[in-house]
């Protein structure tokens, strides 16, 4: 089945949905060493792949070759001439020709880059500071629904939401107060291993199927589909969004959100944006506070539900909408209302800016004082604005070691620091790198503490590098522990058992363990 036939399971079964629809995702070496990798890199693929080269292969040299590299470059900062490009882009047909790359890419020892929906927020699925190969997965996009079972086999660059990429880095939507991540619904998945082998649940064992599931696919194999288990949301939804400043009470309204995580029914889910504003009064400056809720059932439980867990919002009934969950997708996409659900098959639409990304953990509700003083800092620092993401709910039940994804009973939101531009140049990216860096420093005190956490899927190489290549398990034990917390030690062992030479690495992989030990 095609991507079109997803869709139209949800019309023809109304009550049965993926969990997942709210993403809405150098060198110049000399010239004759890059011809001759890829000479070489030609004559092991045509002999492994009985594939068509001129569709599948592109080199530096082939007219398509740019257009194929800028169509999934997500970030303006990695656009630039300066920007290292790799050597090859393979894009496999079916899952024999990503054998292919990965087996010749190891004879060779080049560093491969997988790529999917090319979201990464440093762009490491197409960016590499090594000479490089990238495996471009575009062409892999089916997705198998199975309505008896309630699953879907999706394939990692299904609806050109690449959900794999998603779900290897432990991927979240906005029923996770209800379900839990994606990462707690896969119950079998299929990787390419460093051997050129592909292997399902059962072949790779629970060890690498657990690491695949939240610890990053990157270092551990091309991963070429998961199966989900389908969830079943209601025949309608309802929606609201409500925006409130600094004047209309927005620090207390602020403060008491944090409370609702842990005690509001887990059929609601509330985003709070909150970005600098520019006040009524002329001159002036404020905090808007946007409140975004997507609630499983109709408006009036909603009404009750506000009105018991979080009566300091002030919703009003005439604030809720009800629509039907392919709507509420599109809602939550900001697309205006009259947009046709076809839209969700669609992201070409999305317009590339220069961005900046890091994220946090909080455990402890943060007081009215402390929430003053970061509006302070906040509209000091300039453009930057936070997204919070309300925990709670199931992500309380299950256990921190149950996946990779450790952020689980304790944590009450996620902070994204979130900062884009348009303007070029490297002054603007270096004033924007500040402002989100200082921000940043300014909430230490607020935040999760030994480790500092963060979201594997917000990348950040600000927390650390591994310098690929060298297998160093020290600078991996830095990100490594604030993305994983204590199963990055698991995540290591697996990694050793599975990949010994590192051959699957970028700068924020799982290293293998030191030799000494
Ligand atoms: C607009 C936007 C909205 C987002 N919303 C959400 C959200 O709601 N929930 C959420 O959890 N995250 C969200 N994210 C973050 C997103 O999950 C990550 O950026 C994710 O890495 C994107 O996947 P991708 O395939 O687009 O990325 P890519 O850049 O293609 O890949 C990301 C990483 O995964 C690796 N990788 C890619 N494909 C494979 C593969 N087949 N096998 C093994 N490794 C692979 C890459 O090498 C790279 O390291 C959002 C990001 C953006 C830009
Ligand atoms: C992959 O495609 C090639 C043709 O390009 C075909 O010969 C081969 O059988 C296919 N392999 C699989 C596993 O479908
Ligand atoms: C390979 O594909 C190219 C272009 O897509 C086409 O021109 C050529 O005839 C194909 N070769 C074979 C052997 O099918
Ligand atoms: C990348 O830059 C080229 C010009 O070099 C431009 O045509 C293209 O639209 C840009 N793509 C993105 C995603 O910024
Ligand atoms: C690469 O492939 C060639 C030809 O099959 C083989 O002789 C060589 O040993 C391989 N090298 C590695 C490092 O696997
Ligand atoms: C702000 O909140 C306080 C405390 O809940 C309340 O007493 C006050 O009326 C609210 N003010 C506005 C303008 O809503
Ligand atoms: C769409 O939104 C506009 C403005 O918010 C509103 O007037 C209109 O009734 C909405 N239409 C539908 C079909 O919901
Ligand atoms: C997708 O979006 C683009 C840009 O907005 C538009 O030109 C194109 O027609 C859309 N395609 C579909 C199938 O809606
Ligand atoms: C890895 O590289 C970093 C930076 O170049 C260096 O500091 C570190 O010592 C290296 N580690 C090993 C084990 O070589």
């Amino acid at each position: 089945m095609e991507e079109k036939a997803l869709m139209s399971a949800h019309f023809t079964v109304p009550s049965m949905l993926l969990l997942l629809l709210s993403l809405g995702l150098c060198s110049v070496s000399l010239a004759a060493a890059t011809d001759s990798v890829h000479d070489t890199f030609l004559q092991c693929f045509s002999k492994n792949s009985p594939a068509n080269i001129s569709s599948v292969i592109y080199g530096a040299n082939n007219p398509t070759y740019t257009t194929v590299l800028q169509s999934r470059i997500k970030n303006r900062r990695f656009n630039a001439t300066t920007t290292p490009k790799p050597i090859i882009i393979v894009t496999p047909l079916n899952e024999s020709d990503v054998q292919a790359a990965v087996v010749c890419a190891k004879n060779m020892s080049m560093q491969l880059k997988i790529r999917s929906g090319g979201h990464d927020y440093e762009g490491l699925s197409y960016v590499s500071g090594v000479p490089f190969i990238v495996i471009d997965m575009i062409n892999l996009r089916s997705i198998n629904v199975d309505i008896p079972t309630e699953t879907a086999t999706v394939q990692v660059f299904a609806r050109r939401l690449a959900l794999a990429a998603i779900i290897t880095g432990g991927g979240y939507g906005i029923m996770l107060r209800k379900y839990g991540l994606t990462v707690d619904n896969v119950i079998d998945a299929q990787i390419v291993d460093v051997n050129g082998r592909i292997l399902d649940r059962k072949g790779m064992g629970e060890d690498l199927f657990w690491a695949i599931r939240g610890g990053g696919g990157a270092s551990f194999g091309v991963i070429l589909s998961y199966k989900i288990k389908l969830v079943r949301v209601p025949e309608a939804v309802t929606v609201f969004r409500v925006e409130r400043t600094l004047e209309e009470n927005a620090t207390n309204i602020v403060h008491q959100w944090q409370y609702a995580a842990n005690k509001i029914d887990n059929d609601l889910f509330i985003r709070l944006l909150l970005q600098p504003s520019t006040g009524k009064v002329k001159g002036t400056k404020t905090v808007k506070a946007t409140f975004i809720s997507l609630f499983l059932g109709n408006a009036d439980r909603l009404m009750s539900v506000i009105s018991a867990g979080f009566p300091e919002l002030g919703l009003k009934k005439e604030d809720c909408k009800e629509m039907s969950w392919a709507k509420a997708v599109l809602f939550w996409a900001n697309f205006d209302n009259t947009t046709s659900v076809e839209m969700l098959l669609n992201r070409t639409s999305d317009t590339v800016k220069f961005l900046k990304r890091k994220s946090d953990y909080i455990q402890n509700p943060i007081s009215k004082d402390g929430l003053e003083w970061i509006w302070k800092k906040m509209l000091e620092v300039g453009k930057v604005g936070f997204v919070f993401n309300q925990y709670g709910g199931k992500m309380n039940e299950i256990a921190e070691t149950a996946t990779p994804f450790p952020h689980r009973a304790g944590n009450i939101f996620k902070i994204q620091y979130s900062v884009s531009w348009e303007e070029e140049g490297s002054e603007a990216e270096k004033n924007y790198m500040t402002q989100i860096r200082r921000l940043y420093s300014y909430m230490t005190p607020f935040v999760a503490k030994n480790p500092r956490c963060a979201f594997l899927n917000y990348r950040d190489l600000d927390i650390g590098i591994n310098h690929h290549g060298n297998n160093s398990y020290d600078e991996g034990k830095v990100y490594g522990a604030m993305y994983f917390k204590a199963n990055f030690e698991r995540l290591v062992k697996v990694k050793t058992a599975v990949d010994p030479d590192n051959f699957f690495r970028n700068e924020q992989s799982i290293p293998t363990l030191p030799s000494s030990i």
